[in-house]
Formats: C-alpha cells, structure tokens, sequence
C-alpha cells in the first residue's frame, strides 16, 4: 500500500513536471515564429520614404540620394534647361510621356511639379546602368556640336534630355521613371510619397 501511495505521488509529480516544461518549452517555441512576421527596423528602413534637402541646391546643380536602393536625382533646372525641352520634341522617343512612369503630380510637359525642379530615377531604362550628367551644352558637352544637355549612359549609348526623356535610335526603350514625391516646404522633397497633382 505505501509503495502504491509513492509510486502514485511520484507518478502525479513527474506529469506536473512533464505538463510545465511542454507549456514552456510552446512559449519559447512560439515567440520566434512572432517575431519573425514582424518586418525588421532595418527592412522597414529600406522601404521607408526619404527625405532630400534642396535648400543648399543651385540652378543647374543635381544632388543625388538613395530610395529603395535606387538612384534618386533631384535636378534644378535653369531657365535655359527648360526651354531646351520645348526644342528636341521631335528627336524623342516619347516626348508626351505616355509610355512613361511618372506620378500624377509629374505628368506634363516638365515632368515635374515645380518647373525648375526634377525628380528622376536614376537607372537606364536599356539594361539597367546608371546614366551620368550631361549638362553643358554643345561641342564641351563631348556628345555632339548641338547637344542641348540631358544625360548619356556610358553603357550602350542612350541620351535622354532635362526631362529625363529618352531621344530616338538609342537602346533604352522608355523615359527615365520619376518617383512619388511631394513637396514638404520649400527646400524639403519627400520621395516615395506621392503628392497631389
Ligand atoms: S544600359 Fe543604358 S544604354 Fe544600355
């Protein structure tokens, strides 16, 4: 009879235990699996918008920044820059941007909200390369005697104006992509937002 009472406490004991560990043992197994639906701080980062200072950027002048590990460009374009756009109509490609990514406070004939201001994606449309700047005009600009500026990409060859519109003949198919973005003031741009149009 007490070797009965033991055995029956001790067996008692050891499913207490046993019961314990396994509701532990769930706890410790299902915290990972929670924490790992939740995006990091640093994938939320990636994604998040980027704000770009212009306060400090002159006509003429480009300032370059990352958003979603791309190339942004915030161009400030001269009066002469604009009125290059109006000139080369018929050597684009796609001079209305029909075929192009742009936002709807970018769809008109600067691609922009503000005139002066251009926002671009800094990646050829070709193949992926990133274009350079090419704003002197004419022979110095080393592209041709009656280059009006825009960009070139070293890689295969494609130009695109200051609008970021891709001339015809070159390999890039389509105008260089413009973001989402909007204004915060004067001299803050928030990209990856898209502001009104
Ligand atoms: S990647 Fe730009 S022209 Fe080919």
């Amino acid at each position: 009879m007490v070797d009965d009472r033991v055995n029956n406490e001790r067996r008692r004991f050891l499913t207490v235990v046993t019961s314990s560990v396994g509701a532990v043992g769930g706890v410790f197994a299902a915290t990972p699996f929670v924490l790992s639906m939740m995006p990091s701080e640093r994938a939320k980062a990636a994604g998040a918008p980027v704000e770009i200072d212009i306060s400090k950027l002159k006509p003429g002048q480009m300032v370059k920044e990352i958003w979603r590990g791309k190339p942004v460009w915030v161009i400030s374009r001269t009066p002469e820059m604009l009125e290059s756009l109006k000139s080369i109509q018929d050597e684009l490609r796609d001079p209305a941007s029909e075929q192009s990514v742009q936002p709807a406070n970018s769809q008109n004939e600067f691609r922009s909200e503000k005139p002066e201001i251009l926002v671009l994606i800094g990646i050829c449309t070709h193949l992926g390369c990133s274009p350079v700047e090419k704003f002197a005009i004419g022979p110095a600009s080393g592209i041709s005697d009656d280059w009006p500026g825009g960009f070139f990409c070293p890689c295969h060859g494609s130009t695109f104006d200051m609008a970021g519109r891709v001339y015809k003949n070159v390999p890039a198919p389509d105008n260089l992509p413009v973001p989402p973005y909007k204004f915060l003031n004067d001299s803050l741009i928030l990209v990856g937002e898209e502001g009104s149009a």
